[in-house]
């Protein structure tokens, strides 16, 4: 297997999925901007080839000598789809369709487009049409980022032909511990709020399900993707998840798992009115035809998270790089405040010779 491009390989996902790539040994090029900076790729930048590059410039230089792209970049939840329309339609759709026609045309073979379970979202008491969906369900999906990414998946789809095998993976809601830590997803919010007081927070009487799947299972299940026969993935959509749960019995298995471990926690479930996502999905399809089986149970997942949020010391439960939108909101208001002048504090090259004064030192 020749090099593979992962775009938006230094986010959650990325970083767990490259480590994974480098360890089957493939030969990695990153394409990301760096949102959350570099620091949670460390372990691996020496590893990859990197290009800090937005993904709405792609250029046919970015896929020479790949044998395949996995493109997991892009707007990556409903809030920060919500919190700026336009930018998440140029990235998820219009940029994710342009990464495809380029790698198409440049004799790419494959391409793995990560796409949501969200597009299947009917909302708590539509009780006739909550059912276990599968890849035929009709999808009327209503979010910024769910249209997004349905929008994307369906152009990229259509251009599969005999040279070409795109894919789309629908997965299910991510837990499990990255060292680019995200603690805006359901189980590993449950894991913060058990660390950081105690109290697992239940909306809506957690009458909602979830499709849920590990981080380390859906890197697993794109390395199938990478290998399997082609005919498998050829203008596929695979649902992904390991389990559905109703995020009350989640909270529940949650508190346990804690509990075992040696973290209590209290649950305080509400049950005001507010806009619920709710659905279901089967995966049946990517175990029966790509042999894809899930590997990491949500208890086993917590007792890893714990281990490392602490190893690690991502114990600041509060700074805004853990949830996407506060750090959205938070770059783009320090881009609004710092862009006239370009720095911050000290301008660069300043006080760099003898004698030289910056303009803001006295006398
Ligand atoms: N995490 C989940 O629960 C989940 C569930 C379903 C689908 N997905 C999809 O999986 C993919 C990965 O999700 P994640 O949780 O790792 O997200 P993430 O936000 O942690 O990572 C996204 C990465 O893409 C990069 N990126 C964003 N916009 C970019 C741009 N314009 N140009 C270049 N790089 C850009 C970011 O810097 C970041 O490193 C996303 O496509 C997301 O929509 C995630």
């Amino acid at each position: 297997m020749k090099k593979v491009l992962v775009i938006g390989g230094a986010g959650y996902v990325g970083c767990v999925l490259v480590e994974g790539l480098l360890a089957k040994g493939y030969s990695v090029r990153v394409l990301d901007r760096l949102f959350f900076g570099r620091e949670p790729a460390r372990s691996f930048l020496d590893r990859v080839e990197l290009v800090v590059e937005d993904m709405r410039a792609f250029e046919p230089e970015h896929v020479r000598d790949c044998g395949a792209v996995i493109n997991i970049g892009g707007l990556s939840n409903d809030p920060t789809a919500e919190f700026d329309p336009r930018a998440n339609e140029e990235m998820n759709t219009h940029a994710s369709i342009r990464v495809a026609e380029v790698a198409k045309a440049a004799g790419v073979p494959r391409l793995v487009y990560a796409s949501t379970a969200s597009i299947y979202d009917r909302g708590v008491g539509e009780q006739s049409r909550d059912v276990l969906l599968d890849e035929d369900a009709v999808v009327e999906p209503r979010a910024a980022y769910a249209t997004s990414k349905l929008a994307a998946e369906r152009e990229i789809l259509a251009m599969a032909d005999e040279s070409f095998a795109p894919v789309s993976f629908r997965q299910g809601t991510v837990f499990g511990f990255s060292p680019r830590m995200r603690y805006d997803l359901v189980v590993n919010t449950f894991v913060k709020d058990a660390l950081d007081g105690g109290m697992l927070h239940v909306f809506y009487g957690g009458e909602m399900w979830r499709p849920l799947i590990d981080v380390k299972d859906v890197a697993r299940a794109y390395v199938i993707a990478l290998e399997c026969d082609a005919e498998l993935i050829r203008g596929q959509v695979y649902n992904l998840a390991r389990e559905n749960f109703r995020i009350s019995e989640l909270a529940l298995r949650s508190q346990l798992a804690l509990r075992a471990i040696g973290v209590p926690a209290e649950l305080d479930a509400d049950y005001a009115p507010r806009m619920i996502r709710s659905y279901r999905i089967s995966s049946e399809k990517v175990e029966k035809i790509l042999g894809f089986r899930s590997q990491v149970s949500v208890e086993e997942s917590i007792g890893h998270m714990v281990k490392e949020i602490r190893a690690r010391g991502l114990t600041d439960f509060t700074h805004p790089r853990y949830y996407n939108i506060e750090w959205m909101k938070l770059l783009e208001e320090s881009v609004r405040i710092v862009s006239r002048h370009g720095y911050v504090l000290s301008k660069p090259g300043w006080g760099n010779r003898p004698g030289e004064r910056s303009p803001t030192e006295g006398g």
